[in-house]
């Protein structure tokens, strides 16, 4: 058990498949906290995905898919809170209180919204309306997330940190104008990795292409490893650590990203060996190639078959969203009756 029990929350958009990004910069860390002794709750941020889409998407397909992996990598839907956004439509009710208090400019200056608002406009078909009220909203709603739950921290990377700052402002404006209801969280630590992808960009992505995913299989693993671009001369390193953190920048971005998985996935040892053969400029990348490929895939191979085990179906993940949601239930609404008593309107009559 963990010395101070904290209350974390974390959300993730349904994507379906799981990269390795995704592992390192958030379900590592979400497990490490629930076997911590904290009391987490992790959802699937379904609304939220809403507010960028240009097409209809099978949402839940995505959610279903993507929870069979988390319980494959570990995710305990015993000991942590796993739910659906969609599945705590109050959410939805603290949001437009909270929307009271939040000033348009403010959202209005929002990085992720002046980021969407321009891919958007780039996309094909997506003309119509590429300024949608729930775009614009999208920090309030992650505010109700967050403090819904009365959360202490919310573990997320650095594109979220800005999110996070608007949901802790937005409390302080509720508390100072209404009186103290919310808890206000704790600011982002930043602990989480930002894995590059494996065409040497900054981030791995889904929709960049340049993924190695959880679930491929061996020889995937090693086709998409032997692709990625390694003819550029290796750049002196000019510096004794062998710090992945102070080595890995000064190489080549994709030469960087094979040593940044090696680090993780292989024993020391043979993370030291490589980066002696790359201090002394050998030849020696198809074997650095080959390495990783075997060390991921003994990484993923019991991850596979947890996720392939017939218990972990769809039944047992729709099983397990529906207990959940009834155990955030009552914490979310009572938040939610203390705002609308905070605020005037007094609490609710009726609630089906
Ligand atoms: N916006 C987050 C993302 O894109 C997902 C998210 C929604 C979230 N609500 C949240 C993360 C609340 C942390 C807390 O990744």
């Amino acid at each position: 058990m963990a010395a101070t029990k904290e209350i974390i929350l974390s959300g993730i958009r349904p994507t379906g498949r799981l990269h390795y990004g995704n592992y390192y910069g958030a379900i590592h860390h979400f497990i490490r906290l629930q076997e911590a002794g904290h009391c987490c709750y992790y959802f699937i941020a379904d609304y939220h995905a809403l507010t960028t889409i240009t097409e209809r998407e099978d949402f839940f397909r995505q959610t279903l898919d993507m929870l069979r992996t988390y319980v494959a990598c570990g995710l305990d839907p015993k000991k942590s809170v796993i739910y659906r956004q969609s599945d705590l439509p109050c959410t939805a009710e603290l949001t437009l209180l909270l929307g009271m208090v939040t000033n348009i400019g403010h959202l209005e200056r929002g990085t992720t919204y002046k980021d969407k608002m321009g891919k958007l406009a780039e996309t094909p078909g997506a003309e119509g309306n590429p300024l949608s009220y729930g775009l614009l909203g999208y920090p309030v709603l992650m505010a109700a997330d967050i403090l819904i739950v009365r959360a202490d921290k919310v573990p997320v990377g650095d594109d979220q940190r800005q999110h996070v700052e608007m949901a802790m402002d937005i409390a302080q404006k509720f508390n100072h104008r209404f009186g103290e209801t919310l808890k206000v969280p704790a600011p982002v630590s930043r602990e989480a990795l930002r894995l590059p992808g494996l065409d040497g960009a900054a981030k791995m992505g889904k929709s960049e292409h340049n993924a190695l995913d959880l679930l491929d299989d061996p020889d995937t693993v090693l086709r998409k490893l032997r692709g990625v671009q390694t003819t550029t001369d290796p750049l002196p390193l000019n510096v004794e650590s062998d710090d992945p953190d102070v080595v890995i920048p000064r190489m080549p971005p994709t030469v960087g990203v094979l040593y940044r998985l090696l680090n993780l996935l292989a024993p020391e040892e043979v993370y030291l060996d490589f980066l002696g053969k790359y201090r002394r400029g050998e030849k020696f990348y198809g074997m650095l190639k080959q390495t990783l490929a075997k060390y991921v895939s003994e990484f993923s191979a019991p991850i596979i078959e947890r996720f392939n085990d017939p218990a972990n179906n769809d039944e047992s993940v729709m099983d397990f969203l529906r207990e959940n949601a009834k155990k955030v239930t009552p914490v979310a609404l009572n938040t939610v009756e203390a705002c609308r008593e905070a605020m005037g309107i007094g609490h609710s009559l009726f609630r089906a």
